[in-house]
């Protein structure tokens, strides 16, 4: 593993309370974003950049390259800004290689007949463990799984990007009733986290300011974890976590991005194709909330 300390940058979209990441290695200027963010206005439709181009004004004002730009997994409460970033920079689109099962779950949900459930609309798909180099930093992807069935966590230096596998200690842990979720898989993907050395720093995807705390905070490490992760430290074990996260689950409304973010995501940030007016449109499938309530012909 490299030992060279990456340069790690967070952008907070306040708005969907994600936290994308600039990740550079200091000395070869070469750069990689985790998890921007296009902005999205449902109520209107409209899209805009301003929170990419702050990513992409940080990495110039620095003099970085960036290479890669990658998904812990297809989110389900904002658009991607991925192929925006792509655009500007060459970077190529990155996401773990069991994207396909998400897609082959959401392609009938939104008649995406466009969509091949192969990932190819990625440029490409990592595989558990599988490492490369950005500059002289390594990255290495730990497939954890459970909030979705596809997620990842990077590990660069002494940092890993756990994506929706945790939160804060304060917080707990991200909700795990989505298609293809698995409270197990998500409480053994958070152990294989806390397997890592203690000072292992960690760095999460949102933050939504714990009962109490005045701050958003997105930065903890192993250590904290372990010791007060409220559904997950002081060693939990997985039935009692798996009772917990069930119940809330329960008790948790829809994303309010999550039917446009899951169909646009799936598809590597692009839209739908146009209809044949030349507009991009968002699909709403609709549908009754009790069995024997029909929909009006
Ligand atoms: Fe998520």
């Amino acid at each position: 593993m490299s030992t060279t300390k990456p340069l790690i940058e967070a952008f907070f979209d306040e708005p969907t309370n994600t936290v994308s990441y600039l990740v550079a290695d200091p000395q070869s200027r070469k750069a990689l974003v985790i998890d921007p963010v296009l902005d999205y206005d449902h109520k209107s439709g409209q899209v805009d950049t301003t929170s990419v181009e702050k990513i992409l004004a940080e990495a110039t004002r620095r003099g970085l390259t960036i290479e890669w730009a990658l998904e812990t997994h297809a989110h389900a409460d904002h658009l991607s800004g991925a192929p925006f970033i792509k655009g500007r920079t060459g970077a190529r689109i990155g996401i773990g290689e069991h994207i396909k099962e998400v897609q082959a779950i959401f392609r009938p949900v939104f008649n995406a007949t466009d969509l091949k459930t192969d990932g190819s609309d990625f440029d490409h798909l990592f595989a558990d463990r599988e490492r490369f180099a950005v500059g002289g930093l390594e990255v290495e992807v730990l497939f954890t799984p459970g909030h979705t069935p596809a997620d990842v966590s990077y590990r660069i230096g002494d940092a890993v990007f756990v994506g929706d596998t945790l939160f804060m200690p304060d917080y707990g842990t991200a909700r795990a009733d989505f298609p293809g979720g698995d409270a197990h898989r998500l409480f053994r993907s958070i152990q294989r986290l806390l397997a890592l050395p203690p000072e292992t720093r960690l760095f999460m995807c949102h933050d939504y300011k714990a009962p109490g705390r005045d701050a958003y905070a997105w930065e903890t490490t192993v250590r904290e974890e372990r010791d007060a992760n409220v559904h997950v430290g002081k060693g939990v074990g997985e039935e009692q976590f798996v009772a917990m996260r069930s119940a809330r689950d329960a008790t948790l409304a829809a994303p309010v991005l999550l039917l446009p973010s899951i169909q646009v995501n799936i598809r590597a940030g692009r839209f739908p194709p146009a209809e044949a007016n030349g507009v991009h449109y968002l699909m709403v499938p609709v549908k009754p909330r009790r069995p024997g309530v029909g929909l009006p012909a």
